[in-house]
């Protein structure tokens, strides 16, 4: 099939896009491709390609943007229940931590997702995958951690898988049993950090290949937080699930600067998520390594906070800097990638050039799939969306609208 007949083909060509090359977008005006099964054969303009390929069936783009879908490198987008009551108290003035310190917020989601079973789970979070899919996500990383113990955080990765396989929505799962301490161990957070080293991470280990031989093996998260896991706690697991082999992830400075950040260049992770309180000395040993810098605009905006990752920094310094929305029932109930560029922009100052490097590309890189999805070109899957306008910068001009009118995913249209 021939698409043909973008106003702006967005490549994204040349891999993930460090500092002050953020933005390089790669435009072909009057682009098309050439895409068979799923996978893309062939890139360039509608003349060249059409002449290329005279016998293809064609697929108009009608003088509209044609970009490689959103990857949304982090999300919590699998749980049960909600909590509106939460927000109306939060409004009133008390904070997000108090709650968590309460026995509320993350492990009021806790208290809901244990008692789902993997259908019920399932059946929360499919219209949410379908709204993440209209609005042109087309792969999200997606993670545990409101179960809290063995049974349930792995029927939280079985849910996922299986939401996986449904399709079209490409997820990858990450592991975040350290995402807060259980009520049952509420005063002994150490031995929690003991079963998560001892039990839980090696019981993955071993469970993985059999549930999902043709996975990767899944992130590794922690929540390095005040009033979560400190900053050696943090080290314990992530060096722990280090040495079972697990890529790892972790979120840091959401909060509080509890060093997460340099934690993460140290081990070598594949992303650091948040990056809001975090200090120009771990901006400068992020930027200095590989680990993917994810902010995360809809979490202080959700909080009615006026703080943002401190963006120009980050690419002042060279690092490789993501976007992602957080979906989550706490601080950030937002599926829109759309929704998380207009933010990026107004309160990171980047530019919609910057913004969607941000949002596919670098984002691809977040979850290591930078050299099969996150643009467009020969050899990559076809996973991209059709816009409804022409320019590509009324991406993070324009906000609340959803302005994809159709996605393929894996060489397969789906319109809006
Ligand atoms: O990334 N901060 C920790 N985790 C989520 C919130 C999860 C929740 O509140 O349920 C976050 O903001
Ligand atoms: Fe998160």
């Amino acid at each position: 099939m021939l698409i043909h007949s973008a106003s702006q083909l967005l490549t994204l060509s040349g891999g993930p896009q460090r500092g002050h090359d953020l933005g390089s977008l790669g435009i072909i005006p009057d682009g098309a491709l050439l895409i068979e099964d799923e996978t893309i054969l062939a890139v360039g303009t509608t003349d060249e390609l059409r002449a290329a390929y005279p016998d293809e069936p064609t697929l108009d783009a009608g003088n509209k943007v044609v970009m490689p879908g959103f990857v949304d490198p982090h999300t919590h987008l699998i749980w049960a229940g909600d909590r509106a009551a939460e927000f109306e108290r939060r409004l009133q003035g008390i904070s997000y931590l108090e709650i968590l310190a309460e026995g509320g917020g993350i492990l009021s989601t806790v208290r809901t997702t244990r008692t789902s079973s993997m259908s019920k789970m399932m059946e929360e979070t499919r219209p949410r995958l379908w709204s993440m899919f209209s609005f042109g996500t087309t792969t999200a990383e997606a993670k545990t951690g409101y179960g809290l113990r063995t049974a349930t955080e792995l029927r939280m990765l079985q849910a996922l898988l299986a939401l996986n396989d449904e399709g079209p929505l490409e997820i990858l799962p990450t592991f975040l049993g350290a995402h807060a301490i259980p009520p049952e161990y509420r005063d002994r957070p150490d031995d929690y950090t003991d079963l998560l080293c001892d039990t839980m991470l090696p019981i993955l280990a071993q469970w993985w290949p059999h549930h999902a031989p043709y996975h990767p093996l899944p992130f590794v998260d922690v929540f390095c937080e005040t009033g979560a896991f400190d900053l050696e706690q943090s080290r314990r697991i992530l060096t722990r699930a280090r040495e079972l082999g697990f890529p790892l992830k972790i979120h840091a400075d959401e909060f509080d600067n509890l060093g997460g950040a340099a934690l993460a260049a140290e081990l070598d992770a594949v992303s650091a998520d948040h990056l809001v309180a975090t200090s120009q000395e771990d901006i400068q040993a992020l930027a200095g390594s590989d680990t993917v810098a994810v902010a995360l605009p809809a979490t202080p905006f959700g909080l009615a906070e006026q703080v943002y990752t401190p963006a120009q920094d980050i690419l002042d310094a060279g690092g490789l800097l993501a976007i992602a929305t957080d979906l989550n029932p706490g601080t950030a109930w937002c599926e829109n990638m759309q929704f998380a560029m207009p933010l990026a922009c107004r309160y990171m100052r980047l530019t919609p050039a910057q913004a969607i490097s941000a949002a596919t590309i670098n984002s691809a890189a977040a979850v290591q799939l930078a050299d099969r999805i996150g643009s467009l070109e020969p050899g990559k899957q076809a996973d991209l969306l059709i816009l409804t306008v022409p320019d590509y910068r009324h991406l993070g001009y324009r906000f609340g609208a959803n302005l994809v009118q159709t996605v393929v995913k894996k060489g397969h249209i789906y319109p809006n």
